[in-house]
């Protein structure tokens, strides 16, 4: 579905289901899984990511706030879980940059103990796929810090092309410009 004037009424699938892992929108009962998983992972987010310091009071209002986010279109973000253990892993979204023409960007990340095991490529694929052929995408944009090896890799490994890098766009935690790689996939990629 693209175009539409209600944005809250285009259809969402809530629960995305891959062979390892089970993606759903956010449950306000999510927050302590949510807070464990960030919490075990501090110094693995801190240098990629604003919220690694988060106490759990502010990951049970960001747990209501993607809540309030899905229902407006605004942001579509879904938690990570095993299949076989019920276990939390992480979270990924479609951030929707422009729905009439179907523009969306994908951010991710995984708690400490869950890297390595390729569950987010699969997360990742599993939103590439329902993005173009539910929601009629015509881009996807992944960008990640230039020293971000990981989540470049994730995006190649998924068939994304390099298509840019801005320099000194943000200031990460420790004080330093940083620059962006612009991933982007089309559909016509994948033909
Ligand atoms: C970015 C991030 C999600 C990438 O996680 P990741 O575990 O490297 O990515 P995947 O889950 O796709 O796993 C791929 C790795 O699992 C391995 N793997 C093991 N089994 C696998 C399988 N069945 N399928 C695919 N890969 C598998 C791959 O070889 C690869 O490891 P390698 O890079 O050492 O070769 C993670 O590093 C992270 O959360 N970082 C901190 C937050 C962050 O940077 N977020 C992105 C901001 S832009």
């Amino acid at each position: 579905m693209k175009a539409t004037h209600y944005r809250t009424l285009i259809l969402l699938c809530n629960q995305l289901e891959g062979e390892r892992v089970m993606m759903r929108s956010y449950r306000a009962s999510d927050a302590r899984a949510l807070y464990e998983a960030v919490e075990e992972s501090r110094e693995h987010l801190r240098p990629w990511l604003p919220f690694a310091d988060e106490t759990f009071e502010e990951a049970s209002d960001w747990v209501i706030r993607q809540q309030a986010a899905w229902l407006l279109r605004e942001n579509l973000s879904l938690g990570i879980w095993e299949q076989s253990s019920g276990h939390f892993l992480g979270s990924a979204g479609l951030i929707p940059s422009n729905w009439q023409i179907g523009y969306f960007g994908i951010g991710y990340w995984l708690r400490a103990s869950a890297e390595g095991h390729g569950y987010m490529s699969e997360a990742v694929s599993l939103l590439v796929d329902y993005a173009f052929s539910e929601l009629g995408a015509e881009r996807l944009e992944i960008q990640c810090d230039e020293r971000n090896e990981r989540s470049a890799a994730v995006a190649r490994r998924l068939g994304f092309k390099r298509e840019g890098c801005r320099r000194n766009d943000f200031c990460a935690s420790d004080g330093s410009l940083r620059n962006t790689l612009i991933f982007g996939l089309l559909p016509t990629d994948r033909s």
